[in-house]
């Protein structure tokens, strides 16, 4: 019996198993499998039992979902975090006022500092236990640009060579937030006027190991688990040797096959699986409003 069970690949099964899935609500899929439009409920009301766990699954199958028209106040966006889980830990951005767990990513017509998000990355992978979700809603959105672009890091595994697989397996990367919030990283750095309070810290210079291939559990599926934003090096690996490799993936990660372009309309939600992909706030919107919501979902230490 065992014998059967070890032969399973995991990940084809998912597939199979998610073929025709959901009575309640609407997938429509991206060309790509990666990234998909959910439609046909309410998200301002509690989810059925039955629904929420087809929402689920399309999270975990398809990586991003976004729901567009879906008008919620703060207390209905705080709601519908709460039916994935308990709160991530949002380090280093000051939150709303007496809204400890809803950061509001906003940016003036007149602010010139680059837009929060613009480097690529998969949100707090220098904690322990980093957050499954990032649940995002637009309130203001730009006429021009403001795009958010996700990399499907289980499809760029995937496509890795054998070799190259190999080569990755029980490497673990490290982790940290030094770069951008480091106490001399680039937002100390920063001499432009930015309207999002951001604490910049020595806390942040801190580092967290990861599996560099992490395995979705839901799943079952490989993905890549580094970023040129927080990952910055790999443990035992001479620095120069590291620095090459990890330049090789980043740039294979979010080649444009990978890549799923996000365009936003007022009142979209928008949640994406941070176990498997990356994501990067593209900006050209300067001269323009654009105002989120955004909060985490806690997630389990990466194996
Ligand atoms: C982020 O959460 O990294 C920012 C995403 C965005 O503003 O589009």
């Amino acid at each position: 019996m065992l014998g059967v069970f070890a032969t399973v690949d995991f990940a084809e099964y998912w597939e199979e198993a998610m073929s025709g899935m959901y009575e309640t609500i609407e997938v429509t899929p991206h060309e790509a499998g990666f990234g998909a439009a959910v439609t046909g409920l309410d998200l301002s009301q509690a989810l059925p039992e039955k629904t929420l766990e087809e929402v689920k699954l399309a999270w975990a199958e398809h990586g991003v979902v976004y729901f567009p028209d879906q008008p919620l106040t703060l207390d209905e966006l705080e709601a519908y975090t709460l039916q994935f889980g308990v709160y991530g830990d949002d380090p280093f951005i000051k939150p709303m006022d007496d809204r400890p767990h809803i950061l509001e990513l906003r940016r003036e017509p007149n602010e010139t500092a680059t837009n929060f998000g613009a480097g690529w990355h998969s949100d707090w992978s220098f904690q322990e236990a980093p957050p499954s979700a990032t649940i995002l809603h637009s309130e203001v959105t730009p006429p021009v640009g403001g795009d958010t672009l996700y990399a499907d890091g289980a499809r760029a595994y995937e496509d890795l060579t054998d070799e190259m697989k190999q080569r990755l397996e029980g490497l673990m990367a490290i982790h940290s937030a030094i770069l951008p919030y480091g106490s001399n990283g680039l937002f100390a750095q920063e001499t432009e006027k930015r309207t999002m309070k951001i604490i910049s810290s020595t806390k942040a210079e801190t580092t967290q190991l990861h599996p560099l291939v992490r395995t979705h559990p839901v799943t079952g599926k490989k993905a890549l688990y580094v970023s040129p934003t927080y990952t910055i090096g790999i443990e035992g690996m001479d620095e120069a040797d590291a620095q090459a490799l990890l330049g090789e993936l980043f740039a294979h990660m979010v080649d444009e096959k990978y890549v799923y372009r996000h365009k936003w309309r007022q009142d979209m939600l928008t949640m994406w699986d941070n176990r498997c992909c990356l994501h990067i706030a593209e900006g050209g919107y300067d001269g323009h409003l654009r105002v989120m919501h955004r909060t985490t979902v806690a997630g389990d230490v990466p194996v």
